[in-house]
């Protein structure tokens, strides 16, 4: 049974970006079962990295996108993805610093919360405009 779920509260309306939303969830999903599990800790820094160089690509994607259709609110929206990505290295350095083979609780849930009020809030913005 996996943590994230990709379900219609998350549909945005640009079916693209959904299909990157729903891979980003894979992913997700991968650091917090094998977090659950507890796999050594070279293997869950392996998901985490996989999951920090799909954010890489997914926020590049969907900059572009936000720019070929002129949104107005690309600049927030960077930003915004800047922050998102300054917390995620974080959090990566936490657990890389730490002698744990287990990322923090906060770790999970700040992925939640990405899910909930980023995709949910900040990405409808940029999908609404196409409905
Ligand atoms: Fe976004």
């Amino acid at each position: 049974m996996s943590y994230y779920q990709w379900d219609a509260s998350l549909d945005i309306g640009v079916e693209a970006m959904n299909e990157e939303h729903k891979v980003l969830i894979e992913h997700m999903n991968a650091v917090y079962d094998q977090n659950a599990a507890q796999v050594s800790k070279e293997e869950l820094g392996s998901s985490i990295q996989a999951l920090f160089d799909y954010v890489i690509k997914h926020f590049a994607d969907e900059e572009a996108y936000m720019a070929s259709i002129d949104f107005a609110g690309l600049e927030t929206h960077r930003q915004l993805h800047d922050n998102l990505l300054t917390e995620l290295k974080r959090h990566i350095e936490d657990f890389a610093n730490s002698d744990a083979n287990q990322v923090s609780e906060q770790f999970i849930m700040f992925l939640k919360l990405w899910l909930t009020t980023h995709i949910r809030g900040i990405d409808m913005k940029y999908g609404n405009l196409n409905h």
